[in-house]
């Protein structure tokens, strides 16, 4: 079980005094509303039909046991039993009840996000959202997935491709978006007939607990077994289980490259699927016949947005030489303008980072980029103030191929580099690891074209004029290389989900 004290311990220390350690958040006047998401002051981790497992107080990261694990795959691989009989529309229809169940707590549910997270609040409230539209996306889906059926050859014969549900699709989720990413990935998977099985990231389980609350009760008033959608909050034992259980028919994991490396070849020693949305390390390109007026506003929202903890985060902000310095006075002013406090403050634009250990990750990164021989030109401090604020960052001077500025550090620092021309642009663009987001800012058509194209970038999601983060859920969500290839959300998706019978 999970104790509602734990959200503030690791995430807003200046409320984490130890009066108010000593009583939990959930007794507190303040804190009251969190009754509304069903939460108590001792919370399940477990639901498969049930809440129920976890047992006792533990270790924060590991309120599910091995035992608890077993017994709630077995309920959803059941549970897919009944499922995989429910027409289609049907099922989407289900997922219409879940996404306007939570359009109702869309607020709540957005302040628990801020405060387990730590992301500010219209942030909290946004990725519900994006759980909500990819419910519509799914419903309208439920009606359409199909496949051909095919000239045969043969006479008198039909040539048919149908697709059918995996059977249980492992979901993994990471800390900084514990609602949406579950969203993209359950509405289309209960679509598809597929039962799902949840493991959240451990250090906000309680939007896990608090998710699966809003969903358990949807499935539970339409007479459907709960197990559909079950939860096994825990760490990496769990996750380790889920990627060796040939059980799981599919494994859909979120999460950093080096984690996700281990994932994929767990699941591919048993030749099981998985599905791979790890890091990013994401370049905004700025021609010198760019709108400066999108460009400023553009890249401080992806370099300082969730505090730099989006993977679609941009890390790379390559600048023709003929703007770089007037752009870097420009950015420098708008950063000096970003409202940094309290995340559940409806003026702030920037709250802390998740974790202790992701301040010292900023400071090793900010370290690295000053021996490399880059300038740090705005930020580069821990603040002093209580909580894991740090100085949104950007760093000048450094060659492109600078080891850090190759490092996907998940913190808000901006590696400004200058550049000459378009082909050298392009791959400095294209020379990472990582080929998750990218963006360009230019009205020369011909380039944008070229941009898109088979010679420019290299990346899952190719931006013109607008940033690296913000995509929708009516595309397909994901990158190549090492972001691992995987494509959630919209587009056509869901045939992950399924298998071809042809
Ligand atoms: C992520 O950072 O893990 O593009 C997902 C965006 C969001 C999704 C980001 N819609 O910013």
């Amino acid at each position: 079980m999970l104790g509602l004290r734990r959200a503030v311990a690791a995430l807003r220390p200046a409320v984490a005094s130890a009066a108010a350690m000593s009583t939990l958040l959930v007794s507190q006047p303040r804190y009251a509303w969190l009754r509304e998401l069903g939460l108590q002051e001792e919370n399940s981790g477990v639901y498969n039909g049930l809440w129920g497992g976890g047992g006792q107080v533990r270790a924060a990261a590991r309120p599910a046991s091995l035992e608890d694990y077993e017994e709630t795959v077995k309920k959803a691989k059941e549970a897919w039993k009944v499922w995989a009989d429910i027409p289609a529309p049907k099922r989407g229809e289900i997922v219409r009840q879940i996404g306007d169940a939570l359009r109702q707590k869309i607020k709540v549910l957005g302040s628990l996000v801020s405060l387990e997270m730590g992301k500010i609040f219209v942030e909290g409230v946004g990725e519900v959202q994006e759980y909500v539209d990819v419910c519509d996306y799914a419903v309208g889906l439920s009606r359409m997935i199909g496949g051909p059926i095919l000239p045969s050859e043969r006479p008198g014969h039909a040539l048919i491709e149908q697709w059918n549900p995996v059977g249980l699709v492992g979901i993994i989720t990471a800390f900084n978006f514990p609602v949406a990413v579950y969203g993209w990935n359950s509405a289309i998977a209960m679509i598809c007939g597929n039962a799902c099985l949840w493991k959240g990231a451990p250090t906000t389980s309680l939007t896990s607990v608090a998710v699966t609350k809003i969903i358990a009760k949807v499935l539970e008033d339409n007479k459907v077994p709960g197990a559909i959608c079950s939860l096994v909050c825990g760490g990496a034992d769990i996750g380790t289980a889920m990627a060796r259980d040939e059980r799981m028919d599919l494994l859909s994991f979120t999460g950093s490259t080096k984690v996700g490396k281990q994932v994929a070849l767990m699941v591919q020693e048993r030749f099981g699927r998985s599905l791979l949305e790890l890091g990013g390390n994401n370049a905004i390109i700025v021609f010198e016949d760019a709108d400066l007026n999108l460009v400023i506003p553009s890249t401080l929202f992806a370099a300082v947005g969730t505090a730099g903890q989006r993977c679609t985060t941009a890390r790379r902000l390559f600048l023709h030489e003929s703007i770089h310095d007037e752009v870097v006075a420009k950015l420098a002013q708008a950063y000096a303008q970003v409202r940094i406090g309290d995340p559940w403050d409806p003026d702030t634009l920037y709250g802390p980072l998740h974790t202790k250990e992701a301040v010292k990750m900023f400071l090793d990164a900010v370290e690295q980029a000053k021996q490399q021989g880059g300038s740090v030109v705005y930020g580069g401090k821990v603040m002093n103030r209580p909580g894991n604020y740090v100085e949104p960052t950007i760093v000048t001077g450094l060659p492109h191929n600078a080891p850090i500025v190759h490092t996907e550090t998940f913190a808000p620092i901006l590696y400004v580099l200058k550049f000459k021309g378009e082909e050298e642009v392009f791959a400095w663009n294209n020379e990472v690891n990582q080929g998750l987001s990218s963006s360009i800012f230019t009205k020369d058509l011909g380039r944008i074209f070229r941009w898109l194209g088979p010679k420019g970038s290299d990346c899952g999601i190719v931006n013109v004029n607008i940033p690296t983060s913000g995509a929708e859920i009516g595309g397909a969500f994901g990158g190549e290389k090492h972001t691992g290839g995987g494509r959630e959300s919209g587009s056509d998706s869901w045939k992950l989900y399924m298998r071809r019978s042809t």
